[in-house]
């Protein structure tokens, strides 16, 4: 007898998946992950057209939908009219200041609102829809968030605010028939990395201390991306993982 196949846990089709922060990086990698498993996907970036990504390593646009959207501008968030209704949102947006710029109040409130605020303005934008298709959330995070990290108190407070955030959302929406989780990458080359990953001497410390010897990929991000919202992960709430190549083991 024939057993039939039983259906592919990682084919998005008929999905629409909104990434925040899709326009470049590990946000990039994730967007077009979840295209080429079928899913149609929007992206938000800062600058004011697609054509304006076109030379960026790191942005490749192709079969996306984009969409300028300054995360930090909470009023925008909640106005945004593109897409309407999805079923993944991944809340990948993020930057970091160095030369110790984030110990100054300004720039502090500044990293906190598009790390951390953000997340929960966009969320709430898309309660709704994602209750009625029994969406789910993930949020993209850092390694940074579960240790200090010296020169960049912004990045780590926000990014542990994201962590925690994400199981209080995924605790509060639940029975709304959300899932929240989360992905913390370790050190992945994109332009938030530049200023470690371009210096030679910096670099080869940074690769001593994780236990793969190597960088991570967008497409690993992604890969954890896709697992978090299939539903081989319909039983996990408000879990965030690591995805480091044991750097903080
Ligand atoms: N790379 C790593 O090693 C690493 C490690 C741990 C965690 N992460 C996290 O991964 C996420 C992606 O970072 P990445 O490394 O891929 O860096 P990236 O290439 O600089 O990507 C950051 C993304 O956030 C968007 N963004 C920044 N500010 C925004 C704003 N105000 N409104 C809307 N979008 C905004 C950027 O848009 P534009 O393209 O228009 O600038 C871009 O799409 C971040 O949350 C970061 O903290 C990265």
């Amino acid at each position: 007898m024939n057993i039939p196949p039983s259906p592919d846990p990682l084919d998005f089709s008929g999905k629409t998946v909104l990434v925040v922060g899709g326009s470049s990086g590990i946000g990039n990698g994730i967007a077009q992950g979840f295209r080429r498993r079928g899913a149609s996907v929007h992206v938000w970036g800062t600058r004011a057209s697609a054509a304006l990504y076109q030379d960026e390593a790191g942005s490749d646009l192709q079969g996306l939908v984009f969409s300028q959207v300054d995360v930090a501008d909470a009023a925008a968030v909640a106005s945004a009219l593109t897409p309407s209704v999805i079923d993944v949102l991944v809340l990948c947006q993020g930057i970091v200041a160095y030369g110790r710029k984030e110990f100054e109040v300004d720039t502090f409130r500044r990293i906190v609102d598009v790390n951390l605020n953000s997340l929960m303005a966009c969320a709430s934008r898309y309660r709704q829809t994602l209750s009625e298709r029994r969406g789910s959330i993930i949020t993209i995070s850092s390694a940074g968030g579960l240790r200090a990290t010296r020169g960049n108190p912004a990045y780590a407070a926000s990014k542990a605010g994201a962590i925690h955030l994400t199981a209080t959302l995924a605790q509060a929406w639940a029975r709304q028939g959300i899932r929240v989780n989360g992905v913390a990458p370790g050190l992945v080359d994109t332009k938030l990395t530049k200023v470690t990953i371009a210096n030679e001497e910096r670099l080869r410390e940074r690769l001593e201390g994780i236990p793969a010897g190597r960088l991570g990929t967008p497409q690993e991000m992604a890969d954890a991306c896709l697992f978090l919202a299939s539903p081989m992960a319909s039983y996990i709430y408000g879990q965030t993982l690591l995805v480091d190549g044991g750097r903080t083991l």
